[in-house]
């Protein structure tokens, strides 16, 4: 993709996982990478093989969910790069998981501090930068397809991720006019370490209940099914393939299609019958109020 070369990318939780292969193949794509994640040893091995790769790298160790963060790792972005032209917003964790009643609440802050806070840190960072230089500029979420229909036993990440994509929703209008395009990228499961997330938990959000053997149970599930998950090595691609497209909603499992044409299904008909109510038969056709400036 021609208009990517010589442009700056960021992309939070780049040193292993997705978002590492995203690095390489924007990378590969002619891009200085800005690899930003909280752990230091695999970041470090990320930079040296990018590098390798004749890739040019800064290394940024950070905490999606610390807006000081964000704001050191874009100002040092600009001091090597100039210009940052492109958020991939992927760092993620799986999360607290269970029934409602054994996700304590370190495990909601958790999930919703990286998943959710990390992303709107992220665009209140990087985007006011976009928006002063004016050039073409991209902002991608990574939700999952977990956020196009609730997955059960996962409350947390199912929130989070639902939030990610109704949040792309929204500034993908907004940010249009900027020429900013944004993206949400909503895999299934892919190869990657996101089964053990703990790994990446932070101390203050230390867990106050054990996990029972019904979380032990689901963690070994996420596992079985994330090992049968596609290669991370097609994710990049099909960003790069869908960015060039100009897509919205990037997807690399049509065959989970049925799920979300369930959704928009069951979304369609509730509004047929609202229609046929009685109760709304005035409201049916009133004008609807949108929030768009333009
Ligand atoms: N692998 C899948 O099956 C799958 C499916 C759907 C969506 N996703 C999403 O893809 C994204 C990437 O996940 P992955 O599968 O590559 O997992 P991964 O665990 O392999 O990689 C996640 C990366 O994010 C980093 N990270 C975690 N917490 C962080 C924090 N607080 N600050 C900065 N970096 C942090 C980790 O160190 C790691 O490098 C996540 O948002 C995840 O929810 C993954």
């Amino acid at each position: 993709m021609k208009t990517l070369a010589g442009k700056t990318a960021v992309i939070s939780g780049g040193a292993e996982g997705i978002g590492r292969n995203l690095a390489e193949t924007l990378g590969r794509a002619g891009m200085n990478i800005v690899v930003a994640d909280i752990e230091a040893e695999p970041l470090a091995v990320a930079q040296s093989e990018l590098e390798a790769a004749g890739i040019e790298v800064l290394a940024v160790e950070m905490d999606v969910a610390l807006l000081e963060d964000w704001q050191r790792t874009a100002r040092l972005a600009c001091e090597r790069f100039g210009k940052v032209h492109m958020l991939v917003n992927n760092a993620g964790v799986s999360g607290g998981i269970g029934a409602i009643e054994t996700l304590d609440d370190p495990g909601w802050r958790w999930t919703i501090d990286v998943n959710l806070m990390g992303v709107v840190y992220g665009a209140n960072t990087f985007v006011p930068l976009m928006k002063q230089h004016g050039e073409p500029a991209w902002l991608i979420n990574v939700a999952s397809i977990a956020g196009m229909a609730g997955a059960p036993l996962g409350g947390a990440y199912t929130a989070t991720k639902a939030a990610v994509v109704a949040l792309s929703e929204a500034w993908a209008v907004e940010l249009e006019k900027h020429h900013i395009h944004v993206a949400v990228l909503a895999p299934a499961f892919v190869r990657t370490r996101i089964h053990q997330s703990y790994r990446n938990r932070q101390p203050r959000y230390a867990p106050s209940i054990a996990p029972g053997p019904e979380v032990l149970k689901i963690a070994s599930n996420t596992a079985r099914a994330v090992a049968g998950g596609i290669d991370v090595s097609i994710v990049g691609q099909r960003v790069l393939e869908a960015l060039e497209a100009r897509e919205f909603y990037i997807f690399t499992h049509p065959n989970y299609r049925p799920v979300t044409d369930q959704r928009s299904e069951a979304v369609s008909s509730a509004f047929t019958r609202a229609a046929a109510s009685p109760l709304l038969a005035d409201i049916k056709n009133q004008k609807i109020v949108t929030f768009d400036s333009k």
